[in-house]
């Protein structure tokens, strides 16, 4: 793993692909890098040491101002930040939950839950998006735009509105849930239901994004990156400034893990964690380009950092037609796929993939637990059973999942499962956790006798 870190007064955007390694003003509006096409990273430094980090941070907590108290900003020591600009709804500070039942359920002795759906529009996107936002306005745009399957663009929309900023979000007609969509009609953001999927959502929005007046907020952007990686931060920090053994994640576009292992890395090569959490990413069967490059959940595959050679671009084979229920992360071409397959790698983790029926079940587990999440968020506990059950991981060894949505984000789903018709296609899922809503004559007797039967 080799990172460096400049100062965030002199953030820089570079360019991933180590023959290019082009570097690019911090203010310069740019997704991808304009020699070679590879992604970009900002690079951002500070004088401060570990402990003076660890200090300022902690301190942070007991403030209400909006850059303290807001879980991202709290930590603009490493992120590009122009304090006037900010754009907060005070995301982040999201919990760290025991999951009892979903650790037994996975064969672990303990389990830890990092709930992203606890942010101010119920998905890890905000920490992301008030970065984004705050770019936007920093360089005076006129129209904010993204493509998504749906939590992305309830975070734009909210955040736009905030900043009195027009918004356009491109959404798969017919394939986000109802819930997602309210959010943005809420919001009010111009919403337009295009026919296709989300992959071609994204091709198109990146051609809107040429207009120098438009701004593209998708996870292309290294500067959503930037807000998302804090989570590492705000995790560690949870736990005394230690790392869990494992941190799994679910993947779609992968912009999420890319962030994760960018934050992690940070704190190490600064010395505040003096190790990584192995961070394996769990994909959806009908969508898992990055499951299939890995051939083992560990892969095995060497090479030097960012070092993507030209046999690895062509072992990677972008989905045609992606297919989930888990429609978060309906994706079959992601566009982070080598900054996600970076952070696997320089972590010791990995890549793997889920059939729908153990996303449903370990869903309803995490339920159980009373903490509930979005199916997408699922693929995290039904990947890890897998990895118990392999004997890649240990009972006894400390796992976090990032939950990445809020159950109530896709509630049909829910409702679904519970009463046995979860359908993937035509294929009826089992519900062997439902929890069936009973029927009941309203008298004292017959809901008595009802809850003596349950
Ligand atoms: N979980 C949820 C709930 C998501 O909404 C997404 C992505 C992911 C996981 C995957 O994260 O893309 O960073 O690998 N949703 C995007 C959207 C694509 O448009 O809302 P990723």
């Amino acid at each position: 793993m080799t990172q460096t870190i400049l100062s965030a007064e002199s953030a820089v955007q570079v360019c991933i692909e180590a023959n290019c390694g082009a570097r690019f003003g911090v203010n310069e509006r740019l997704y991808t890098c304009p020699r070679c096409g590879g992604l970009l990273d900002l690079v951002t430094q500070t004088d401060a040491t570990a402990d003076e980090l660890k200090a300022r941070w902690t301190a942070r907590l007991a403030s209400f101002a909006a850059q303290d108290h807001s879980g991202v900003w709290r930590y603009r020591d490493l992120l590009p930040c122009d304090e006037s600009a900010i754009v907060s709804l005070f995301e982040g500070n999201t919990p760290l939950f025991d999951a009892p039942r979903a650790a037994s359920f996975c064969g672990l002795d303990a389990l830890q839950l990092k709930h992203q759906g606890c942010n101010p529009t119920g998905s890890f996107k905000d920490t992301g998006m008030t970065v984004a936002v705050t770019q936007a306005r920093v360089l005076g745009a006129k129209l904010l735009v993204c493509a998504s399957t749906g939590n992305t663009s309830a975070s734009l929309a909210a955040y736009a509105a905030q900043a009195g900023l027009p918004c356009a979000i491109l959404v798969p007609e017919g394939q986000i849930s109802l819930a997602k969509l309210a959010q943005s009609l809420d919001y009010g953001a111009a919403v337009l239901e295009i026919e296709g999927n989300f992959d071609d959502a994204m091709r198109v929005i990146q051609e809107l994004a040429a207009d120098p007046d438009v701004y593209l907020v998708n996870s292309i952007n290294p500067f959503r990156l930037e807000g998302q990686k804090t989570v590492a931060f705000e995790l560690a920090q949870q736990l005394g400034w230690r790392v869990p053994d494992h941190l799994i994640v679910p993947g779609g576009n992968l912009g999420n893990s890319s962030a994760l292992g960018k934050g992690f890395a940070e704190l190490y090569n600064l010395g505040v964690i003096d190790r990584l959490p192995k961070i394996t990413i769990v994909q959806a069967a009908g969508a898992a380009p990055l499951a299939a490059l890995f051939a083992a959940p560990w892969g095995g595959k060497t090479r030097a950092a960012n070092d993507f050679s030209a046999a690895q671009n062509d072992a990677y084979t972008p989905v045609a037609k992606p297919h989930t229920l888990a429609t978060a992360i309906k994706i079959g071409s992601p566009v982070s796929w080598k900054k996600a397959l970076r952070a696997a790698e320089w972590t010791g983790g990995g890549a793997l993939s889920v059939t729908e029926q153990e996303i449903a079940d370990a869903k309803a587990i995490i339920g159980r637990d009373g903490v509930g999440c979005e199916p997408a968020s699922a693929t995290t506990v039904a990947g890890l059973k897998k990895l118990t059950a392999q004997g890649l991981i240990r009972a006894d060894e400390e796992v976090v999942c990032v939950l990445t949505g809020h159950v109530l984000k896709d509630a049909d789903y829910v409702i679904n499962y519970h009463r046995g018709e979860l359908r993937s296609g035509t294929d009826l899922l089992s519900s062997a956790f439902a929890n069936r809503p009973q029927r009941v004559a309203a008298s004292k007797t017959a809901i008595l006798a009802a809850l003596e039967n349950k």
